[in-house]
Order: C-alpha cells, then structure tokens, then sequence
C-alpha cells in the first residue's frame, strides 16, 4: 500500500504549533505541497521554514477557521499557486484552558459560542470550501481533529470543547456517509494527551494521571503519523471512522484497573 502523498496539495489548519505544525512536518515528508495556514501567521511561516529546511515544499497563509470569507480567499490563493487542495487536515482548535471553558453552570454563553465557532463550525466551513474541488477531482480526504474528550467527560471542565469535538464526530460521518462514493473520504483522529511542550516533569505527571497503557507521554508525531496515512493511499479503506490515539487511557478505567502509583 502507498504511503506517499506525491502530488497532493494538503491544507493544515493550525499548522503553527503543536499537533498542527507536527502534521505539516508529516504530510510534507511524504511528498505533499503543504499549506500551513494559522490565526497566527509567523508560526504558520516558521512550520512552513522547517519543511522547506528539509527539502520539502510549503506555503504558509494566515486563516482564522471561523471566518467563511477567510476559507474563500485562502482557498482561491492556493489554488492559483498551487492547484486544488485534495487533503484537509482541521486541526485548529482553541483550547478549554485557554477559552476559560468549564462546567455547564460556571462558564458564560460567549464561552460557548466562541468554542463552538473555532472547534465545530470552523471545521464544518473548511469541509465545506473543499469539498467541490475534491468531488470535481473524484478524490479526498479530510481530517478531523477531534480529542478523546468528545467520548468521555471530564468533571468541571471542557463543556463547549468536548461538545464541539462531540459535533465533529458528527459531521465526520455524515460527510462520509454523502461523499464517500464519490471519492472523498473524512475520518476523525482522537489523540488522548499530547504533549506539546517539552516539560518533562509535567509530562510525566499528565502520564500518570491520565492511566494511559503506554509508558511513555504522547507526542504529536503520533497523531501526525497516524493523519499522514489516514491521508494515504494506503488509508483508502478507512472511512467515516474514529481513530483513537491515546496510548490506551480509553481502553480502561483508570481508576479501577490500575494503580495511580504503580
Ligand atoms: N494536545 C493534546 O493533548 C490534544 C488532545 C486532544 C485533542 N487535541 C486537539 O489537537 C489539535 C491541536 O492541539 P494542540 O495541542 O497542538 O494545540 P495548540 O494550542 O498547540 O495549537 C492550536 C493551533 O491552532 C491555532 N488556532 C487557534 N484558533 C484558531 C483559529 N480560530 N483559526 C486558526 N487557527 C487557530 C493556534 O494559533 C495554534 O497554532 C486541536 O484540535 C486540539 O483540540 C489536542
């Protein structure tokens, strides 16, 4: 099965920092032309500087995912420059802890509403601004970031982010489900915790504390590596499916099954 991405033109959004920029690294080391696109265009330019560095080609192009007119443009940019995206990876989220997104009673509606706009209706606006150049083409495949938060809650935090990533398993299958045999496929990819940063002390915590199978922290070439082949031919088998990567938090009960200090 072939693995590589020769002659795709990839779309990350997000692609300025942790996961995202780990996506870019992956899917421009498979042979793709990446467009790395972030709200924060120096980072979307650094990530672009790094596949460039490493012999691949990137472009990079400020986009805020909840801006329909930003999808339009960005779009019509690449296209001139590039030829039409035939992989999207919406990794562009903002985050609970940054968002102030808690429990039901203790978070505002415009917390909601700015989660919500970031985490689900920008993805659906991204699939929604590609589809007709992959349908044109016969073939696709989209990627939605979703996290292991839309299947299990976590008390008093992350109501509109696990909502949102809870919607985006939605749209993943219907998209699937409309499109599939006309050649674009969407699957979701649910990391567990990544580490994004380079704390070891705080990793090791996070490790602990989370019950993940694996004795080792996440790190976002596991996520980056898994969308590179779902993206593949190789992948073209897969679709409408959720892909959980979490080193195995989710296939147990923590709390039951394994001691927090073992
Ligand atoms: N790190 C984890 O443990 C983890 C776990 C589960 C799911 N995820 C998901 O993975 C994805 C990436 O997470 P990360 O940890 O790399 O986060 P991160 O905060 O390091 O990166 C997010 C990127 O998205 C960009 N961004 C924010 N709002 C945007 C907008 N409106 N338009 C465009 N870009 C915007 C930020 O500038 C940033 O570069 C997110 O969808 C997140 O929900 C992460």
């Amino acid at each position: 099965m072939d693995t590589s991405l020769h002659g795709r033109q990839a779309l990350v959004t997000g692609a300025g920092s942790g996961i995202g920029r780990g996506c870019a690294l992956a899917l421009a080391a498979k042979g793709a032309t990446v467009i790395a696109t972030d709200i924060d265009l120096a980072t979307a330019e650094e990530t672009c500087e790094q596949i460039r560095a490493a012999g691949g080609v990137s472009d990079a192009l400020p986009l805020d995912v909840a801006e329909d007119s930003a999808w339009e443009s960005v779009l019509a940019t690449v296209r001139e420059r590039h030829g039409a995206v035939t992989v999207l990876v919406n990794n562009a989220a903002l985050k609970a802890s940054v968002a102030g997104d808690r429990g039901l009673l203790d978070s505002s509606l415009e917390v909601w509403d700015r989660v919500l706009a970031t985490n689900l209706r920008g993805p659906m606006l991204g699939a929604r601004r590609v589809l007709p150049d992959m349908l044109a083409a016969g073939t696709g495949s989209i990627t939605m970031m979703t996290s292991t938060a839309a299947l299990y809650g976590i008390s008093d935090f992350a109501t509109a982010y696990s909502s949102a990533k809870a919607g985006m398993i939605g749209l993943t299958r219907t998209i699937a489900a409309t499109y599939g045999v006309r050649g674009v496929r969407c699957n979701a990819v649910a990391p567990g915790v990544i580490m994004v940063g380079d704390d070891s002390a705080s990793q090791e915590a996070f490790q602990r504390a989370t019950g993940g199978l694996v004795e080792r922290t996440g790190v976002p070439a596991d996520i980056a590596e898994t969308v590179a082949f779902l993206s593949s031919d190789a992948g073209s088998y897969i679709n409408g499916q959720v892909l959980v990567v979490d080193g195995g938090i989710t296939a147990h009960m923590p709390g039951l099954s394994r001691s927090q200090d073992s």
